[in-house]
């Protein structure tokens, strides 16, 4: 992360902003762009001051702290992100409120915007440690504002420090064509669950045990003290049943915005970290977003394909990325990241006012690291790696390692078990002839690992395995004007943690399906203009011992392109989501047409508040 890898940026922005012009005035197959601009659309001149800002969002469910009264409200942070390429985050100082007894707490990211602008990476961080990855919606003339909620009572070790800084990265260019300004809040709403609760943090010391559920711990009356975080929206969230104790933060230079732009696979990020000897469970949770010529890597096609055909377009090293951890180099974790659309994003039409599946607010990826610990408690320096696998330029890669402290104990003891061999195979196929061709990436990861840790709740071993399979296809036919894309991942992971006497304490297991499907049409127009036909399929599934979640979007429509800016178009959007969850049942359904809601129907069939 050198000075010099921005101006290395700066150069790509500028080639695409200045050479593209004429290479999309006349678009060659295979380089037609695929984030846009939706620029006046279908707006009337004359009624644009008058229509008031329309309100965005993304489908979710209802927070757990939603029927609740806040304790005390924190609005902390106020700026208008004009021109902020290349600089670094705008920083305020955070301490939590005084008088106010809370145990829970939400983040509220709220943003309006009016004029013409691209979709924008923004994150914040506290103390360095992310706290939300989110996307900014492309504005009308009109205006638009969103407001994008999300639990954080994860990191209740950051929030009740004093003194500490609070982040926010949001690179905008504004010029005379780019006018949009972002304009964001951010704000600490806190709760108070059970009053119980709140003095429980003081009974801590006093004396805890695992509950056999391994649903959190209870003092020595079998009280339960800590619980309930299960049904955040978050995912994995059952592995923070308890907030841990500290959260080292594995990010980069606060004056590149602490996220690692991460440019090719060999641009291996490492940070040295050490952790606390009496460290009993640690997990690492990762943000992960991509952009420039990565942005859509799940339809870059292989290199060959674009040597071959004299393309100049530089998305391609084939559609399989994966992002990886290490530990002092060793390999303990991957991920293949859900493809969040931004709202430029395949047909920007297809994103108003309800935008793709994770836009708001990116998933995180967790990865259990407490089978480790016998390589980390030594007091030592120790690197954490993060990488993606076949990536180009660029991806936003951090993470964040929690830790849970044994309060009885100064130290203790960890070991490691050799497990099988991961194994990792990868297939790819690429035929092509011309223009037209078809491409396979297909891979299959397994890994298994496990440790003992023996602390004053006792010796337990931690198992974690981890299956990941990918499969990708494209298929390009009609000299490069028709593309099929399609994509499936499913992820499994089980953590289980059992006694010395081979008892299972807890387990836990999540599988992950992501499935995509795209298939756009182009036919040149007048002016070098163009017109894509697309329809789309995005679903993301998850399912937990205690929790289902469905969510899918299914689009279709045209518009009508010149450059990047899009001149017209029809959409329709629908979009069906459910959870299951051991305090809420919600179902919710919209679908758009045209920039227009057309059908918002919702049915909270449970929800108990923690
Ligand atoms: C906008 O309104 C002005 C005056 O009210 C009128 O002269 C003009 O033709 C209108 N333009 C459009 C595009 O309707
Ligand atoms: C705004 O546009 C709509 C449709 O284009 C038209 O029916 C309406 O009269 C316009 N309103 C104003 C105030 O110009
Ligand atoms: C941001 O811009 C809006 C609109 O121009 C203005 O009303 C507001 O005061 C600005 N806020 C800040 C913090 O500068
Ligand atoms: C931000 O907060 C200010 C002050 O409360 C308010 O006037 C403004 O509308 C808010 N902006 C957004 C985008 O929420
Ligand atoms: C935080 O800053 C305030 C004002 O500078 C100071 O009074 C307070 O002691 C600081 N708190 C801590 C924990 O450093
Ligand atoms: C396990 O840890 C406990 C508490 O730290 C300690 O008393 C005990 O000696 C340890 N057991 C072994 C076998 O080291
Ligand atoms: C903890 O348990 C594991 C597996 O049962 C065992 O191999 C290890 O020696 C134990 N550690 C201690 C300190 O007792
Ligand atoms: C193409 O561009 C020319 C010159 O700008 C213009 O006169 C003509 O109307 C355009 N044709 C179409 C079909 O837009
Ligand atoms: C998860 O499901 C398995 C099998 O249904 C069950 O044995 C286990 O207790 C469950 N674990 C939790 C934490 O609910
Ligand atoms: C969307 O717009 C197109 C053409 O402008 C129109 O044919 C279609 O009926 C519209 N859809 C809805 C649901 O309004």
């Amino acid at each position: 992360m050198c000075p010099k890898m921005n101006v290395q940026f700066l150069s790509i922005l500028l080639i695409s902003t200045i050479f593209t012009i004429p290479i999309f005035a006349t678009p060659t197959p295979n380089t037609y762009p695929s984030r846009f601009l939706k620029h006046k659309t279908t707006q009337n001149e004359n009624n644009s001051s008058t229509s008031p800002p329309q309100y965005y969002f993304e489908v979710t469910q209802p927070l757990p702290t939603s029927p609740l009264t806040p304790s005390c409200t924190l609005p902390l942070f106020n700026h208008n992100f004009s021109n902020t390429y290349g600089q670094p985050p705008i920083t305020i100082p955070y301490s939590p409120p005084k008088n106010c007894a809370w145990t829970h707490a939400t983040l509220q990211f709220t943003s309006a915007c009016k004029g013409n602008q691209y979709d924008r990476i923004s994150a914040v961080w506290l103390g360095g440690v992310e706290l939300l990855r989110t996307s900014t919606a492309e504005p009308t003339d009109d205006g638009i504002f969103w407001k994008v909620e999300k639990d954080v009572t994860k990191y209740y070790s950051l929030l009740v420090q004093e003194n500490i800084t609070l982040a926010v990265m949001l690179e905008n260019i504004v010029d005379d064509v780019f006018t949009g300004v972002y304009q964001v809040n951010v704000s600490f709403i806190y709760f108070s669950v059970h009053q119980r609760r709140s003095s429980s943090r003081k009974v801590k010391k006093t004396g805890r045990k695992f509950l056999e559920n391994g649903k959190g711990f209870s003092d020595d009356n079998g009280v339960v003290l800590e619980n309930g975080l299960s049904d955040s929206s978050s995912s994995s969230s059952d592995l923070y049943v308890q907030p841990a104790d500290l959260i080292i933060p594995v990010s980069g230079r606060e004056e590149e915005g602490f996220w690692f732009r991460i440019e090719s696979e060999l641009d291996k990020k490492l940070k040295r970290i050490s952790i606390p000897r009496n460290t009993y469970k640690t997990v690492l949770e990762l943000y992960v977003s991509f952009h420039g010529n990565d942005e859509f890597w799940y339809k870059n096609p292989p290199n060959s394909y674009i040597i071959s055909n004299n393309l100049i377009t530089q998305r391609g090293n084939g559609a399989y990325r994966e992002v990886f951890v290490t530990v002092d180099g060793k390999l303990v974790g991957s991920v293949v990241p859900f493809p969040v659309i931004f709202t430029g994003g395949i047909n920007p039409l297809f994103w108003e006012p309800v935008v793709g599946i994770g836009a708001f607010n990116l998933p995180t990826y967790d990865i259990d690291l407490t089978p480790f610990l016998s390589f980390l408690l030594d007091g030592e320096m120790h690197s954490i790696g993060l990488g993606v696998a076949d990536g180009i330029s660029f991806w936003l890669v951090d993470a964040n390692l929690h830790i849970w402290l044994d309060p009885f104990s100064e130290e203790v003891q960890a070991g490691y078990f050799e497990n099988e061999v991961p194994s990792f195979e990868i297939e790819r196929s690429a035929e092509f002839d011309g223009l037209n061709g078809e491409f396979e990436v297909e891979i299959e990861r397994t890994m298994e690992f496990s440790g003992w840790v023996n602390s004053s709740f006792g010796n337990f071993t931690t198992y974690v395995k981890h299956e990941l399979e990918f499969e990708s296809n494209i298929e390009i036919k009609k000299d490069g004007n028709k593309e099929t894309i399609e994509q499936e991942v499913t992820d499994k992971i089980e953590v289980k943690l059992t006694s010395s006497s081979g008892s299972t304490i807890s387990e836990y297991k999540v599988e992950k399906e992501y499935a995509l499907e795209i298939e756009t049409t182009t036919t040149k127009g007048a002016n070098g203009t163009y017109t894509m036909t697309t329809s789309l399929d995005n679903s993301y599934e998850e399912e937990t011992n205690s929790s289902e979640l469905k969510n899918r979007q299914k689009a279709s429509g045209w518009m009508l392109v010149e450059g990047n800016e899009v001149l017209d178009g029809q959409s329709n959007m629908n979009q069906e989501y459910s959870y299951k969850g051991n305090s809420i049942c919600y179902s919710r359904e919209v679908s758009t047409a045209n920039g227009t809601l057309l059908t918002d129907n919702n049915n909270l069939l449970c929800l108990s508040s923690y």
